[in-house]
């Protein structure tokens, strides 16, 4: 770590144990960004003023990033000021399986607490990442409520027992939060989920206001890179839809830093993965200068177009249209 630039953090948003900066870092590199690369971009970012960072145990590289974060930690930034999420993977919902893999998350983070620890996806089916689920195999399960709630309660005891300080959710829908909230003795401080100006999720977002439950926006800039992005049949992206592209020339910046504005502004938390220091340093700086004004806010709300980039192939089931018709309430699987 360099400490010759003085870093400005971004301002933090208060939680039920501590208080998460306004914007995170993603760090799920795909197959195109190395655990090695994303852990050096890491250590950029935090002499940037970084402070967040979304790990899961599903992205291959906690073991990396804890080595850049001991580096962070031995380069002056207190635990305190560090602001780290992980995440169960599907094949981990089992109780004891949940806890084991928080464990080996905090060995590998090289971290005696978690800052927010989440449910990957609301989905116990035993797959290796990436790979399609065999719907008739006896491992592989649909959305159950009372299945979800025992892993639940096993995220309830690993806060008891400090090894995480605030537990949530990713990838839930609002049927599947309400039957949560309904039964939980903790109630999910979090919903990490997509959202970008094409996909607002107007209605979940709503909800988790009115619970006050924080929504995390992952893919907050559309995410260019990713195949799925290629395939979306209607189009123009995020970043170049004529909105977001004049309020970028108003506001002589990229649309990328549109993007993120309005998502701090709206109120969800943006964690775009960038491995490129301009880049990452251009994102930080969009949610600490220039906001966009209330009437360019409006114009970005005409913009959703319900276009969803993780589609969520792998949880899909026989005769399953998509991920969010599946499963809601009562998990049944259609016939
Ligand atoms: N909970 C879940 O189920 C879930 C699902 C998906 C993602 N996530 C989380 O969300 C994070 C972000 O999602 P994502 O990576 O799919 O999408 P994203 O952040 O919308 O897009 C990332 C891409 O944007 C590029 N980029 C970043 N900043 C840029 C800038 N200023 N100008 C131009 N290009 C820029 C990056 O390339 P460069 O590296 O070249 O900058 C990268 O290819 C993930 O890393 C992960 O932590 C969570």
């Amino acid at each position: 770590m360099t400490d010759s630039i003085a870093p400005t953090t971004a301002p933090r948003r208060a939680m039920p144990q501590g208080a998460m900066p306004i914007i995170g870092m993603g760090t799920f590199g795909s197959d195109h960004v190395s655990p090695e690369e994303m852990a050096e971009a890491t250590i950029g970012a935090a002499e940037a003023g970084y402070r967040h960072f979304d790990c899961a145990e599903v992205y291959g590289n906690e073991f990396e990033i804890g080595r850049s974060l001991e580096a962070m930690q031995a380069g002056g930034i207190p635990r305190e000021e560090l602001w780290i999420n992980s995440k169960v993977w599907n094949n981990h919902h089992a109780p004891q399986d949940t806890i084991s893999a928080c464990e080996r998350s905090l060995e590998n983070l090289r971290l005696d607490y978690l800052d927010l620890y989440l449910v990957h996806w609301p989905f116990p089916n035993f797959h290796p990442p990436g790979c399609s689920v065999d719907s008739r195999s006896p491992d592989s399960r649909p959305y159950s409520h009372l299945e979800f709630m025992k892993t639940w309660e096993a995220m309830e005891s690993l806060l008891a027992r400090g090894l995480v300080r605030n537990i949530g959710v990713s990838n839930m829908t609002i049927p599947k939060l309400k039957l949560l909230l309904a039964d939980a003795s903790i109630k999910p401080a979090c919903n990490e989920m997509e959202i970008h100006p094409h996909f607002q999720q107007a209605e979940l977002f709503s909800f988790l206001q009115s619970h006050e439950i924080v929504p995390i926006g992952y893919c907050p800039l559309g995410s260019p890179s990713r195949p799925e992005r290629d395939r979306t049949a209607d189009d123009t992206s995020d970043l170049e839809d004529p909105t977001i592209v004049s309020i970028a020339q108003a506001h002589d910046t990229h649309p990328t830093a549109v993007c993120l504005k309005w998502a701090a502004q709206r109120g969800q938390i943006p964690i775009p993965m960038s491995k490129n220091p301009s880049n990452y340093r251009a994102n930080l700086r969009a949610i600490l200068e220039d906001p966009l004004t209330d009437s360019e806010m409006k114009a970005i709300s005409k913009i959703d177009r319900n276009c969803r980039l993780i589609k969520g192939q792998v949880f899909l089931w026989q005769g399953a249209r998509n991920w969010e018709d599946l499963w809601d309430l009562d998990g049944s699987i259609p016939s």
